[in-house]
């Protein structure tokens, strides 16, 4: 039996892996669980139906309340959240926090020694290289449970590095897939959150309709597999079946094909390195759709753009970007501000940045820091 932390249990990802571990009986032990604090009642509920060792609310408030209701002890804040990451009996944490609120616990995990499935992007993105580096020195795996990552990572098991010539990262393309940067202009958050193929939370729903969550994901793959995001290429498939492919020294291309469902992502990471049959609907590869491929359009999706160069020049810059990314969706989401403006803010933050290395946790606070605090600026 695995024994595992889930961080972020109450989000989409985390309901997910929590189905995993119902279909799978015999192969987990849930010993923690942790979130935000903002859907108090359903992580009493998960609680109640667990019963974990340990676990922990970042929000302190609700933390005591859920702690009142169940009658056990829940953490309270960021401290709690890396308690249950660096928790004595886990062997692996599934960390699926959305956002820079992610990185803390990742390291507070690795430097634990537990494993790692990394859902959080973001923590990659703001401080890559430092996760990947701290992960080495622990001799810990990371295991990517983001789709895109995750197939490249099943396309590569068992094959050199060294016979890889580029990763063709898939994006569906979103909601707006199509439109012209003045259609886009006037697009509501109800539209942004209605994506095609995938249900996800909020923030990566929005990063999904402006292509932002590739560019991250372009950062994330960059990061984990330590290719050059020059190595890199974004390709629009509609039907997210494709969910990624390595093309090798040969021109040989691979794809890894499969439904448009994160419990296969996540169940992989989760039972890695078996693989137990998975009771997900399969793909009936006779009556799939045709599969298409085509380039994004730079015009309509600024955002693609931005990640690479701040991709290209490292450092601080994905923090930044990461960091004001998480601001600008939520003014968005909160209709202050239209859909065009969360590239427009990200290049004024990027332009502004004086950017600096990134080795300690403590430089990647500042970045987030900074960044944020530059996309207030442009909100004002
Ligand atoms: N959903 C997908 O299909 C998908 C696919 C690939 C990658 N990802 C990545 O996985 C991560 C989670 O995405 P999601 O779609 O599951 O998001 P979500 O549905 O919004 O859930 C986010 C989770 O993070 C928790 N959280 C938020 N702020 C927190 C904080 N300060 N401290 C601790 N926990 C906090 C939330 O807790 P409360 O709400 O209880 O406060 C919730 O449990 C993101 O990085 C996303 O990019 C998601």
């Amino acid at each position: 039996m695995k024994r595992l932390v889930i961080l972020g249990s109450t989000g989409s990802i985390g309901l997910q892996a929590l189905e995993v571990v119902e279909a799978l009986p015999g192969e987990f032990q849930v010993v923690g669980l942790a979130s935000g604090g903002a859907r108090e009642d359903l992580f009493a509920a998960q609680l109640e139906r667990w019963r974990p060792s340990v676990a922990a609310l970042t929000l302190p408030d609700a933390a005591r309340r859920a702690a009142r209701a169940v009658g056990r002890e829940v953490l309270p804040g960021p401290e709690g959240l890396e308690t249950a990451a660096s928790w004595p009996e886990a062997d692996l944490v599934l960390n699926a926090v959305v956002g820079f609120a992610g990185l803390s616990p990742t390291l507070a995990a690795i430097a634990a020694g537990k494993d790692v499935a990394m859902a959080n992007k973001e923590a990659l993105v703001a401080a890559g290289p430092l996760v990947t580096a701290s992960a080495r020195a622990k001799g810990v795996t990371l295991l990517p449970v983001d789709s895109e990552p995750s197939a490249v990572y099943q396309l590569m098991v068992g094959r050199s590095w060294s016979e890889l010539d580029r990763i063709v990262l898939t994006a569906s393309g979103g909601p707006f897939y199509g439109r012209t940067p003045a259609d886009l202009e006037t697009v509501t958050p109800e539209e942004a959150l209605h994506h095609p193929t995938w249900r996800m939370g909020p923030k990566i729903t929005v990063d999904s309709a402006t292509l932002m969550n590739k560019g991250f994901e372009v950062i994330e793959a960059s990061r984990l597999f330590e290719v050059p995001v020059e190595r890199i290429e974004v390709l629009v498939h509609r039907q997210s079946l494709i969910h990624s492919m390595v093309v090798l020294t040969d021109g040989v291309v691979l794809a890894h094909v499969g439904p448009p469902d994160m419990r296969y992502p996540i169940q992989y990471a989760l039972t890695h390195p078996r693989r137990p049959p998975a009771p997900w609907p399969r793909l009936e590869l006779g009556t799939a759709p045709a599969l298409t491929l085509a380039r994004p359009d730079p015009g309509a999706f600024p955002c693609l753009r931005l990640a690479y160069e701040a991709g290209r020049a490292g450092g601080s810059l994905p923090a930044v970007l990461s960091a004001a990314d998480e601001v600008l969706v939520e003014a968005f989401l909160g209709g202050r501000i239209g859909f065009l403006d969360i590239p427009r803010g990200l290049e004024r933050v990027l332009s502004g940045h004086r950017a600096f290395e990134i080795t300690a946790l403590e430089d990647a606070r500042r970045a987030d820091a900074e960044g944020r605090e530059a996309a207030r600026a442009f909100l004002a």
